[in-house]
Parts: C-alpha cells; structure tokens; sequence
C-alpha cells in the first residue's frame, strides 16, 4: 500500500503565526527518509495553508512524486499545469469549510471538469479524482479518462469516530450524535462495503484506486486490508502524532540550550 503524506497541516501551523516556520518544504527529506511513497498538498483558492511558492518549490525539489490537490477553478488549473506536479487531484472547494468535505460532484460539473482534465493531460501531469464511493461516480470518472479516482472516506471515518466516541466537532456530515451503537455499526458496514464496491468497479474500468480523508491510527486497517486499493492519502492524524513524538526532543533541544 503507497503513502502519501498531506503536508498541508504543517502550513497551518506556520499560518497560525505568519511567520515562515515550520516550512513544509523542510518535511520533504524526512517524509522520504520515513518511506513515503508521495508528498500531497492542497493549493486552495483561499491560500490558507499553502501558498503559490510552497507549491511551486515542493513541485520543483520534492524527489518523491507530489500529488497537489486543487478545484477545478480554470486560474487555479493554468497555475497548476506550469507548477507540473505527477499529479493533480481535483477536489470541490467551499470557502467556509474546516477541510474537503465529500467528494467532487463529476455529475453537475461534467464539461469544467472535463476542460480541467484535457489541460492538465496536455500538459503531462496524471488526473485523479476526488469522489464518493458510488457507482455513477465511477462511471463517470472513467469518462472522463482519468488515471485515478480517490476515494473519500470521510463518511466511513466519522461513523468510525462515533461509534468509538472519538468525534468532538460540529463540522463533520454525520449530525446525529445519538444514533446507537447497533445503528452505527450498521452504517459502518455499509459505508466499508461502497468503498470496496466502488473500488472493485474502477479497477475493473482500469482506473487506479486511491482513498483518503479523516484515516488514523485506529481506523486506517479496516481500508488498507482492501486489495483494490492502491494508495491511502494521510494527513491530519500523521502530522497531529508527530506533535506528540517530536515533542521530548524539541522540550530537550531547548533545556539544552538553556
Ligand atoms: N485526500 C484529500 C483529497 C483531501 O482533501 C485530504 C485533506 O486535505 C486528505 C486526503 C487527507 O485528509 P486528512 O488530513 O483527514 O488525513
């Protein structure tokens, strides 16, 4: 199973202060030296966590492969095709949303997306695309010729977190906090069991698998067991651990100073 590690918390971070620490661009060596199998960004209209010249260095000095993830915004498109990332995730955007919530509608957007698909193509750079795992979603993604589809596991992983009473937020797509335990188990199963479907279909369409959103520690084996998929996308619970590893060394490093 490939790893693509989202380095985009580590610019929230940085954003936090506006100041130029940490840099994204320093994870690239340690991402690789860990056995990464690719560095995943996402360049948002709102530049909130990474900017144009992050994305444009880690592009130009990453030697894993980056996946830069971005909407289907035609400036946002031209900007990508001259960064040259191996790839391009299209992923849909809401201003007001804490992170990507569900997959990009490939039914009402069909011919912007086919544009951005033919540009980015023209330009060498492989498409994948941000969906939900369903069957008219696949489907069309393999109209529109795209290398990879990546699943989102959003909705698997909140119903994970409320079964294992692990969700705190308000912003996440399940509201119903009181849905009981056999409920949710229910809804576990079921949500497991369109990914796998949705998986077996591309790779039976020659479409390669990706997944992502919301996977962690706890909840990462129940996707990565399933064959199909090529690629798991991981961000949030990657970069939220190695506050907590990292930390008796950065405590130490500065007793040491002092
Ligand atoms: N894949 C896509 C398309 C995303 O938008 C994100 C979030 O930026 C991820 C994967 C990683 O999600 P998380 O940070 O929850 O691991």
């Amino acid at each position: 199973m490939l790893l693509g590690v989202n380095i985009d918390h580590i610019a929230v971070l940085r954003e936090a202060r506006k100041i130029n620490d940490p840099n994204p661009l320093d994870a690239l060596g340690i991402c690789k030296l860990a056995g990464a199998d690719q560095i995943t960004i996402h360049l948002r209209e709102d530049r909130r966590h990474i900017h144009d010249d992050d994305a444009k260095r880690i592009c130009e000095q990453s030697t894993l492969p980056v996946n830069l993830e971005c909407s289907i915004n035609e400036e946002i498109i031209d900007i990508v095709c001259k960064m040259k990332p191996s790839r391009a995730t299209l992923v849909p955007e809401n201003r007001d949303e804490v992170t990507t919530e569900g997959g990009l509608d490939l039914n009402s957007n069909f011919q912007r997306i086919e544009n951005a698909v033919k540009k980015l193509h023209e330009n060498e750079i492989e498409v994948s695309l941000f969906i939900d795992p369903n069957k008219e979603m696949i489907e069309l993604a393999s109209k529109l010729n795209v290398e990879w589809v990546e699943l989102h596991t959003g909705t698997f992983a909140n119903v994970y977190a409320m079964l294992h009473g692990n969700l705190k937020n308000s912003h996440h797509s399940i509201k119903d906090l009181e849905l009981k335990k056999d409920e949710l188990k229910k809804l576990l199963q079921k949500s497991k069991k369109e990914i796998k479907k949705a998986a077996s279909l591309a790779q039976k369409l020659k479409i390669k698998v990706a997944a992502g959103h919301g996977l962690n520690y706890q909840n990462v084996n129940e996707i990565s067991s399933l064959k199909t998929i090529e690629e798991l996308n991981i961000g949030q619970s990657i970069i939220a651990r190695s506050v907590f590893t990292g930390l008796q060394i950065a405590i130490k490093d500065m007793k040491d100073l002092l």
